[in-house]
């Protein structure tokens, strides 16, 4: 039975038009599924407020943990909290409205934020929304809800078509989405939120992080000679580094790899020789996998620094590198949902921490845009944000064969 004609059995008219409804109405309606009765919410504005209004950068997610799986269990969906770390405590929230566990199609954003926080701030004459979180990430989460609150209330999919993922530790290395693998699930599709203009994310970047550390052979200043730099022997393989993503291999898809040199350190004193040296660097990957670039790197650097060998030394004495293990190359998504732009980005995303099974769609969709996540002037428009309603539902549907084009494809026959 479908949604609206629970709503008929129960006494009760279906809704036309959530949109319609004012404001302040918490509730779509009661549906009946088997047993258990959801009682959705639609308040898209209120029910993103109090997300973004409690603080969870990464590390801290049990507080806005509790209150979304509460909310979620409130509305009727069954719940549970998949630990991902003991102390402190976080745990992802998974969801689901029906009877099925594992729905064939679901949708997930994460529910942790970057540091610092910053409180929620909504400018009426702008109808814009300041705050950490606002829009990365959740204003993917609240549209997500509510895109699939209004589609069960309406009848346009079954209970047992969706489920929710909301995950911890997406901005520190995806802990949550890795943990994620173990709730044995194999849907169909997965439909992941972050900001995106609203348009189709077609893929992304791949990541790796790398660690430079210089060498050196401390000293007085006045007989450089008798030392060795750590900072110069940094800097020359730097220079290195700063030239090397226009060699790398390009792709028509995402350009070139690109590398920040996002913190750098050496030294103690002006006056003595820099015992040690170290540079920070994220590495955006175009093309190839994080091995190529870690190859690539190491050769270019110990030809850069190889003036400063002296004796039985070699290029990996006076420089080390660390490439982390957690990288990946470029990311491949699903972009075949009629009727959006497709774009590419740069960020990275949880999507290849979440192992991929064999024919499974993945989407990359939210409201917002990726320029003000981070920054202290995070905001969403509220306009924003209810476009991001319809465009998920316009996705789950098309995920189910019920979009655009299927319809008319019914009819014909
Ligand atoms: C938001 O929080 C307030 C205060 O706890 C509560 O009254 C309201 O029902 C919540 N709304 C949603 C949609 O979560
Ligand atoms: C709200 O936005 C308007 C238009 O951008 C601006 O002039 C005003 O100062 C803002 N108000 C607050 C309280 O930030
Ligand atoms: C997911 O993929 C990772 C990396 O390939 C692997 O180690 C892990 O066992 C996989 N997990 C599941 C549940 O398939
Ligand atoms: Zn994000």
């Amino acid at each position: 039975m479908r949604a609206s004609e629970w709503l008929v059995a129960l006494g009760l008219s279906p809704l036309s038009s959530a949109s319609i409804l004012p404001a302040e109405q918490q509730s779509l309606g009661d549906v009946e599924v088997a047993g258990r009765k959801l009682s959705l919410t639609d308040d898209l504005v209120a029910l993103h407020k109090n997300l973004t209004q409690i603080e969870s950068i990464s590390g801290n997610e049990k507080e806005v943990g509790d209150w979304l799986a509460a909310s979620l269990e409130s509305q009727g969906y069954t719940v549970e909290k998949q630990l991902v770390e003991k102390d402190p405590e976080r745990f992802n929230v998974f969801a689901w409205p029906g009877k099925v566990r594992d729905a064939p199609v679901v949708l997930s954003s994460h529910i942790d934020t970057v540091p610092p926080f910053l409180p929620y701030h909504y400018n009426k004459t702008d109808k814009t929304i300041f705050g950490r979180g606002s829009v990365d990430d959740k204003g993917s989460v609240a549209a997500q809800i509510v895109a699939v609150n209004e589609l069960l209330s309406k009848g346009k999919i079954s209970p047992d078509d969706v489920s929710l993922l909301f995950v911890v530790g997406e901005e520190v290395g995806g802990a949550g989405m890795r943990k994620a693998n173990d709730l044995g699930i194999k849907p169909k599709t997965v439909i992941f939120g972050e900001p995106t203009e609203g348009k189709l994310v077609s893929g992304h970047k791949g990541t790796m992080q790398m660690v430079v550390t210089a060498k050196g052979k401390s000293g007085h200043s006045g007989y450089p000679w008798l030392g060795r730099s750590a900072n110069e022997v940094l800097v020359r393989a730097l220079e290195a580094v700063i030239t090397l993503g226009d060699k790398l291999p390009k792709s028509d898809k995402y350009g070139a790899s690109t590398f920040n040199l996002g913190r750098i350190e050496g030294g103690v004193a002006a006056n003595v020789i820099a015992e040690t040296a170290t540079a920070k660097i994220a590495v955006r990957i175009a093309e190839g996998t994080p091995k190529m670039v870690k190859k690539h790197a190491t050769k270019a650097i110990h030809r850069a620094v190889r003036d400063f060998l002296e004796g039985e030394l070699e290029a990996k004495d006076i420089v080390e590198l660390d490439f982390g293990g957690k990288g990946y190359g470029p990311i491949d998504i699903d972009a075949d949902v009629p009727g959006f732009d497709v774009i590419t980005v740069n960020y990275g995303t949880d999507i290849p921490w979440f192992n991929l099974t064999k024919d499974q769609k993945r989407y990359l969709y939210g409201p917002g845009t990726i320029f003000v996540a981070h920054s202290a002037d995070e905001k969403l428009k509220v306009d924003d944000l209810y476009d991001a309603v319809e465009g998920y539902q316009k996705i789950v549907l098309h995920a189910l064969g019920k979009g655009e084009g299927h319809e008319e494809a019914k009819v014909d026959l």
